[in-house]
């Protein structure tokens, strides 16, 4: 037993195992350093573009997510760019008089539809898709819709979207 104590004491106090021991700590808690460096970044970078959908969810602001990008991405297709779609098939958004009913329209955009749909006078038979978009995005693309192509409709909150979603659950 003595002897194995002495054998350690002396091992710890070798210089060069000395040396080693404070180097083994300088990396721990560099390590640890960095760790704390990566959570405290990870959390704070609310101004970064990287990290938009979590300060998005944290502020519930519609302002981080681009209503104009998700028409872009999602709605140009069938409705195009200027959102007049395409006569016979895809219906106008533009100054469309389907928009006025707030409800129907967040449902239109979460569900789809299919089935004979009249705009502005005019009747359409065909299929939108569901599109799966969040409330977020579904409320940034239709206050986008709503302020584009000519209309002065109002903004829609995604609160409004979450409250049609659950009605629709
Ligand atoms: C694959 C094509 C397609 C895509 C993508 C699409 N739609 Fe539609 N949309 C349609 C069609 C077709 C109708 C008419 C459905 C019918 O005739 O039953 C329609 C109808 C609508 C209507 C109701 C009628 C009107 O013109 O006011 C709204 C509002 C609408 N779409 C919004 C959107 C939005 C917003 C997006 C993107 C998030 C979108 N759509 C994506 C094809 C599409």
């Amino acid at each position: 037993m003595q002897r194995i104590s002495y054998k350690f004491t002396s091992f710890v106090e070798n210089p060069k195992t000395r040396i080693l021991i404070n180097n083994m700590k300088k990396i721990c808690l560099i390590a640890i350093a960095e760790l704390l460096i990566l959570f405290i970044s990870s959390c704070g970078g609310n101004s970064s573009s990287t990290s938009t959908s979590t300060a998005s969810t944290a502020t519930g602001s519609q302002s981080a997510i681009s209503g104009a990008a998700v028409y872009n991405r999602t709605c140009v297709t069938c409705h195009q760019g200027n959102g007049a779609g395409i006569p016979g098939a895809y219906p106008p958004l533009a100054k469309s008089d389907f928009l006025t009913d707030k409800e129907k329209t967040i449902t239109q955009v979460i569900k789809g539809f299919q089935g004979e749909l009249v705009v502005n006078g005019v009747k359409y038979n065909n299929v939108m898709p569901p599109q799966p978009l969040n409330d977020e995005e579904v409320a940034a693309v239709l206050t986008y819709v709503n302020t584009s192509f000519g209309n002065s409709g109002a903004a829609v909150t995604t609160d409004e979207v979450k409250a049609v979603r659950a009605k629709l659950q």
